[in-house]
């Protein structure tokens, strides 16, 4: 077990109570360890912690535009890496036909979730429609494809040589945020009985980021059960309940969705805005060091952030201080509507990613300049 210097402390002007009560005319900043879950301080500035005039060097935030990407792809493997380290693989899928080929990811567990489009999936385990907002959670090894209805444009989440696990909900016990009985597994029914034929397959499998090819005389798809606790699970975002608390802003981690080893999953999902008049309506700012916070915006109006619409992504690399845009910050602590209406995919890193060509190549390199003006 970790020790750490713990030593809680009230130094000149500062609230007891952290994201509620600040001093008059100051903006806090938290400074944490461990994600939201170590160490931390509180400190009460005179000026937004983003008010900077200029930003140069390699430390800066990015703002990345999947709506600019090419074109489509029938494998999944073909789709291009935006972000990566060793433990995870970030990638952006479209695809607007019957695959043609199964695929199987030799490399880690993957997370799907369907920023757009409606269709079929087929697996070992069987048969499973998707839409948008679905997350589909394919264990390594599963071999799948899908049928497209309306073309699907996916975010690819790979937890590379590692499986996904569903978080502790601590005090508030295992059946809040989502239920585990509300996962869907795939089913054998008529759908997956009919996909079954004698004709020629081939298999993509990818190991250590490279292809090969297992070719069968007949659909590999063919069990005729199954039964186990390991399966794909589909969950959709809008049934997702979110915590929150009238009178505290609660941090990113109370919406961690899923996790792996080295990285968290969460989920935005519409919520009210806290009512106690004291209590902080946007996200505070922070520097939350030891993570590097990738957001994919799926849906609605994000309240904390300017110029980003849905199917981008923003990547604030950990020692980067952030917070709320000019424009919310207008709002900490009155909001005109009675809650959020944003859907957004959250990814906290423990170790630093790498921007690979084809998010460089839809870059919006004006996104570090979008905080001037904060005062
Ligand atoms: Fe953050």
């Amino acid at each position: 077990m970790k020790r750490y210097v713990h030593f809680p402390r009230v130094e000149g002007q500062a609230s007891r109570q952290a994201h509620a009560d600040l001093p008059a005319g100051t903006f806090e900043r938290e400074i944490s360890k461990e994600g939201f879950f170590g160490p931390a301080a509180h400190l009460y500035h005179r000026h937004p912690p983003t008010g900077w005039v200029n930003f140069e060097g390699p430390l800066r935030p990015h703002a990345f535009d999947c709506t600019k990407l090419g074109g489509a792809q029938t494998s999944p493997w073909d789709a291009p890496d935006l972000l990566y380290n060793a433990a995870v693989r970030v990638r952006f899928w479209r695809c607007d036909t019957h695959m043609p080929a199964l695929v199987r990811n030799a490399d880690g567990d993957e997370l799907l979730f369907v920023h757009a489009g409606r269709g079929e999936l087929f697996c070992d385990y069987g048969h499973l429609s998707f839409e948008a907002g679905d997350y589909l959670l394919i264990p390594r090894g599963t071999m799948w494809r899908v049928e497209c209805a309306e073309p699907l444009h996916a975010l690819l989440i790979e937890a590379t040589n590692n499986s996904y696990r569903l978080p502790d909900k601590g005090l508030v016990g295992p059946h809040a945020i989502f239920d585990a009985a509300m996962l869907d597994t795939p089913r054998i029914d008529e759908a997956f009985r009919e996909q079954q034929d004698e004709k020629e397959w081939r298999v993509l499998v990818k190991r250590h980021g490279r292809i090969s090819t297992v070719t069968y005389p007949f659909n590999p798809l063919d069990a005729v059960g199954w039964h186990g606790d390991l399966a794909v699970v589909r969950i959709n975002m809008r049934d997702l309940r979110p915590l929150m608390s009238h009178r505290y802003h609660l941090p990113p981690s109370a919406h961690t969705t899923f996790l792996a080893d080295r990285f968290v999953i969460c989920s935005f999902v519409p919520r009210p805005f806290e009512s106690d008049p004291g209590a902080m309506k946007v996200p505070f700012f922070h520097n939350n060091d030891d993570y590097d916070e990738v957001i994919f915006y799926h849906a609605g109006n994000f309240f904390s952030r300017d110029n980003i619409h849905p199917g981008m992504i923003t990547l604030h690399p950990g020692g980067f201080t952030h917070g709320p845009h000019p424009k919310a910050l207008k709002n900490v602590f009155q909001q005109a509507k009675p809650a959020t209406d944003e859907y957004a995919v959250m990814i906290d890193t423990r170790d630093a990613l790498e921007v690979a060509p084809a998010a460089s190549a839809v870059e919006w390199t004006g996104y570090v300049d979008s905080w001037k003006g904060a005062r």
